[in-house]
């Protein structure tokens, strides 16, 4: 089973999948969790390349980078940990690339879909929480850190990401659970924990 979290930096994502890892573990579950881009030393090569080198890169060139560090992370380490059972809780996937290479960086929307789905061979999340949060809060959380390549991108580009996980989100109502990110981390976690449980029922 593959769940997936999503938003914008600052979200609250890493806090809520730090408890929901807890939780599974503590109900005797196996679980692995991750992070895109990264996972394999292959990945964590093109992270470092992608969120730190000083490089301009084109929208191009960084679209096919977090696809090629996506297919390595799948092929050898989430594949084989579903096909034994184990949860893997993976903080971003393609949602994150449609929304930030699609709607952010203005590259047409069918042929990031197009290569999303080559990179993925097939896999997709049982459910996908989206943490949404306005671009202002975003930014006052991350406030007292640096920015990697990314966050440098500016308002209107994190406008654009916000706008278009919203508009995936109701395209894909069924998957996809938006939650209001501006809510207690308590609250958040109670509406995460039900839905889960929901699952397993
Ligand atoms: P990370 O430090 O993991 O950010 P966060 O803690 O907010 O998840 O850095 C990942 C960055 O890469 C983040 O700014 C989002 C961006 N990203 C994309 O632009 N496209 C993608 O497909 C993925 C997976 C991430």
């Amino acid at each position: 089973m593959l769940i997936t979290f999503e938003g914008i930096d600052g979200c609250g994502k890493t806090t809520q999948i730090g408890l929901l890892t807890a939780y599974l573990r503590e109900i005797g579950r196996n679980v692995l969790t991750l992070r895109e881009p990264g996972g394999t030393e292959f990945s964590e090569k093109i992270r470092d390349l992608l969120l730190h080198s000083k490089d301009k890169l084109t929208p191009q060139s960084e679209l096919f980078l977090f696809e090629a560090a996506r297919a390595d992370l799948i092929e050898k380490v989430i594949k084989p940990a579903l096909d034994k059972g184990t949860i893997v809780i993976l903080d971003r996937f393609y949602d994150s690339t449609t929304a930030y290479q699609g709607y952010g960086r203005k590259i047409e929307l069918s042929v990031v879909k197009e290569i999303n789905r080559l990179a993925i061979s097939g896999l997709k999340p049982v459910i996908t929480f989206f943490l949404d949060v306005p671009v202002e809060i975003s930014y006052e959380r991350s406030n007292h850190r640096n920015l990697d390549k990314i966050e440098q991108s500016g308002d209107a580009f994190f406008n654009r990401v916000t706008e278009g996980y919203r508009t995936i989100a109701n395209e894909e109502s069924e998957r996809i659970i938006i939650i209001d990110g501006t809510k207690e981390k308590e609250e958040i976690f109670q509406i995460i924990k039900d839905k889960i449980i929901h699952l397993f029922m």
